[in-house]
């Protein structure tokens, strides 16, 4: 079990915090004020994308804080539509202006679009970046062990995260393995569930009641001793940080195990398919 584990060391001996700050949907000034709190509140891992829209607000949230810039690993993500590499590449120079820095510390391609079949592109695209000093890191999102193998094969670059949907209702055994197998770190979006978050489970409540911690406690708590990286979004101050304070317990291997067992055949979240969502 990996319970004081506070960050990890990726594929390129950077170093990846356990648990990040999600920033869908916050915009505008309300959005930066959230994410200058999460800051505060001690979050170094904040995940966008060009498709969120707010990389501006990041951008401010992170000099508003008065952090340092080397404390803090900024996530963004290229849209589907820009998977054609000189697209890609001008994608990521216009994330750097709008977040304001010079690096991008985590780039990740957002969707594979396998339809569209240009995710290899854009992974060449991200490996010209990270060698002109543009990003410092390399990863995907929503990619298959097809995709994975794909890119890899191709290039003889892994990446250092694939952040995919991981909540107990949808545990990704499979797809942790595949990690696990290609040294790739998971990063888990709506790693509460989202709307439809298992609080009231009773693995979740009942070892919510042995701990003495919240339901959503419980669930962050499950995703690190999985070894996964929850992103979890919240716009409240309270929540924030109850969120990141989930390294004072320990879940036992049986209620792990009774968490895990909460995945069930319809427990994606509506579109999260890669093999047949697309996102532009
Ligand atoms: N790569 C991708 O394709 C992809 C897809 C989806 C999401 N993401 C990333 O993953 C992040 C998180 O995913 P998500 O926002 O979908 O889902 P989530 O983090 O699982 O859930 C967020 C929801 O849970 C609530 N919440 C947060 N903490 C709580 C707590 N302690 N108790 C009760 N409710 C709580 C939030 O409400 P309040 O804000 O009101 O507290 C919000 O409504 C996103 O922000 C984004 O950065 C990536």
């Amino acid at each position: 079990m990996n319970s004081d584990i506070t960050a990890y060391e990726l594929g390129d001996a950077t170093m990846l915090p356990a648990i990040g700050f999600g920033t869908y949907p916050l915009r505008g000034e309300s959005g930066i004020v959230a994410m200058v709190g999460a800051l505060e509140t001690g979050y170094r891992l904040v995940d966008s994308a060009v498709n969120y829209g707010n990389e501006t607000e990041v951008g401010e949230a992170l000099r508003r804080s008065g952090l340092p810039r080397d404390q803090v690993r900024l996530t963004t993500k290229i849209a589907g539509r820009h998977h054609e590499h000189d697209l890609a590449l001008t994608s990521l120079r216009d994330s750097a202006k709008r977040l304001g820095v010079e690096r991008i510390d985590l780039a990740l391609i957002h969707w594979p679009n396998p339809s569209r079949d240009l995710y290899l592109e854009a992974w060449q695209a991200l490996l010209d970046a990270q060698r002109d000093a543009l990003v410092v890191s390399v990863g995907v999102s929503n990619f298959t062990e097809t995709h994975l193998r794909r890119i890899i094969d191709a290039t003889g670059v892994t990446p250092v995260v694939n952040q995919i949907e991981l909540h107990p209702y949808f545990p990704q055994e499979r797809m942790r393995a595949v990690h696990a197998e290609l040294g790739i770190r998971t990063e888990a979006w709506s790693p509460l569930g989202k709307g439809n978050a298992p609080y009231a489970e009773t693995p979740v409540s009942g070892a919510a009641r042995a701990h003495d911690v919240t339901p959503a406690q419980v669930i962050l708590r499950w995703h690190v001793q999985l070894g996964s990286v929850p992103l979890p979004k919240s716009a409240t101050p309270q929540r924030q940080r109850e969120n990141l304070d989930v390294f004072g317990f320990a879940l036992t291997e049986e209620e792990m195990a009774a968490i895990t067992a909460l995945g069930r055949p319809d427990g994606r979240l509506f579109g999260g398919d890669p093999d047949v969502h697309e996102e532009m």
